[in-house]
């Protein structure tokens, strides 16, 4: 069999391409990114070539009853039929869904394609997409993910299904689950079962002491229906603790060996679920299952430390009027979200030792909000994640940066508010005294509909530059 080699240039269009960081960008130019040199069949067919790889890293989501079902591929002629599009698609990153660049530190359950099988499919699609014989076909060796399994100690489940919300097609929802336990325990692993996957897009998980109980019971059913609606966080102004998420295709999730997180009689689990209701609307009690070893036993408690920096963002070029001004976003949060919203953004600017004028250089079109956080003992860190909404642009956490071991713990070059997970580092992180933790978000204000001066918030059109990292409690 011949096969050529090819150089992949790829063109990312303008509108997907972001900056990275402090770097200047023109958004009217396009970049060019070189994968490499690799080889490809001269005539690659689906069967011999290409079912493989859509078999092991796009059916679990491009399936009936998954969240890409309106667009199956699991019929070769659908993906015949596709083709263009998935080339598109995957050429340019877009799919499989997998925010994180190839610069960032090796990841657990990385969706990504290589550059072969980026190739490949993009041959066989300027090739004309040939279907070839079934009996060529080999199942790929290296087929997707290794999923681990829970034991279901715990289940969480609603008492009653909820009926997503008739008058919107994104449904971000809140419910609290009591952790009926009897004695501490330590959750050891977790899986997110999703009742309705259609629509099930992705979901957080923080735990709640018994002192939020107040405050979840006043919003849980004020609207007659189980939850509540919350967007960038539950809402409970007494702060819950991230504990993981879940996203389609996300795998399972067994903390590393002898490690768990704490749990105490009377706390709650709290689950901020998106729903996406394009292709269905069905009541849902999806489930969340908890492996837990009694807290008797040897193990070191986890905990996710929380990062957060300034959000600072002008009206983009064109747009003037009071609400550009930051004086009027401050008192537009603390009429929505209460007086300590009011304090926030001042506040954020103080714990990262930065001043207003400090981000006298943000512009609607290009606004950046950083903290380095110093490391005062020694830490291990399994994974990380970062928040934030919609003007997101790109999001980065790095481990001393502008020294030569700077590590990239999670770079993500192009920021989707609908495609955010905690990510796992293949190998845990050991960090010490005197490293610098660095978060940088980059956010573009002319992608609002409604443009005006953005502060830290938690609605829609709030942003927020919040990071957490999972660690052995010191
Ligand atoms: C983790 C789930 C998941 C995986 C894995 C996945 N996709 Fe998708 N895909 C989606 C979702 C969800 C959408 C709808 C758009 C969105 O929400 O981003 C989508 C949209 C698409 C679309 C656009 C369809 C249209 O016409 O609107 C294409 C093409 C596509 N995916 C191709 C692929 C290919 C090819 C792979 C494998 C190499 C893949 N996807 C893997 C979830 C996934």
């Amino acid at each position: 069999m011949r096969y050529l080699i090819l150089l992949l240039i790829l063109t990312l269009s303008a509108t997907i391409v972001l900056a990275h960081g402090d770097e200047e960008h023109d958004d009217d130019n396009v970049e060019e990114v070189i994968i490499g040199e690799v080889s490809v069949p001269e005539h690659p067919t689906y069967h011999e070539h290409v079912r493989s790889i859509i078999e092991a890293r796009c059916v679990a989501c491009h399936s009936d009853g998954q969240i890409a079902a309106y667009a199956p591929f699991t019929d070769p002629q659908d993906v015949i039929w596709a083709a263009d599009d998935i080339k598109f698609h995957v050429v340019n990153g877009i799919m499989p869904p997998w925010p994180p660049s190839r610069e960032n530190l090796p990841l657990k359950y990385d969706r990504s394609l290589s550059d072969a099988e980026i190739a490949t499919i993009a041959a066989w699609v300027d090739d004309g997409a040939a279907l070839g014989d079934p009996h060529d076909y080999a199942p790929s060796a290296t087929d997707g993910f290794d999923f681990v399994e829970v034991r279901a100690d715990l289940t969480l489940q609603l008492d009653e299904p909820y009926e997503p919300d008739p008058n919107v097609l994104d449904d971000y929802r809140c419910f609290a689950l009591p952790l009926e336990i009897d004695a501490p325990q330590f959750i050891t692993g977790y899986e997110f079962i999703p009742d309705v996957a259609e629509m099930a897009h992705h979901n957080i998980l923080y735990l709640f002491d018994e002192g939020a109980q107040r405050a979840i019971q006043r919003r849980n059913y004020a609207d007659g229906r189980p939850g509540w609606s919350c967007y960038g966080g539950p809402g409970l102004s007494t702060g819950g603790e991230g504990i993981g998420g879940w996203a389609p295709g996300a795998s399972p999730v067994i903390f590393p060996d002898g490690t768990g997180f704490l749990i105490r009689p009377g706390q709650y689990v709290v689950v901020e679920m998106h729903y996406n209701l394009w292709t269905t609307r069905q009541p849902d009690r999806s489930r969340i299952i908890l492996q837990l070893e009694s807290a008797e036993s040897e193990l070191a408690e986890l905990i996710n430390i929380s990062l957060a920096a300034p959000v600072e963002i002008p009206c983009p070029t064109g747009v003037a009027g009071p609400q550009c001004e930051r004086e009027a976003a401050i008192e537009r949060v603390a009429e929505l979200y209460g007086e300590d919203a009011r304090y926030t953004p001042d506040y954020l600017l103080r714990e990262c030792g930065q001043r207003l004028a400090d981000y006298a250089d943000n512009s609607g079109e290009q606004a950046i909000g950083h903290c380095d956080f110093p490391v005062t003992g020694s830490l291990t860190l399994y994974s990380a994640s970062g928040h934030m909404h919609e003007l997101g642009r790109s999001f980065h956490m790095e481990l001393n940066p502008d020294s030569d071991e700077s590590l990239l713990l999670l770079d993500i070059p192009r920021w989707d508010f609908h495609w955010q997970d905690q990510y796992y580092f293949v190998e845990p992180v050991t960090i010490s005294r005197g490293d610098i933790l660095r978060m940088t978000c980059v956010w573009d204000n002319s992608l609002s509909d409604d443009p005006r001066y953005v502060v830290w918030g938690e609605g829609t059109s709030d942003e927020m530059c919040f990071g957490s990292v999972l660690a052995l409690k010191p």
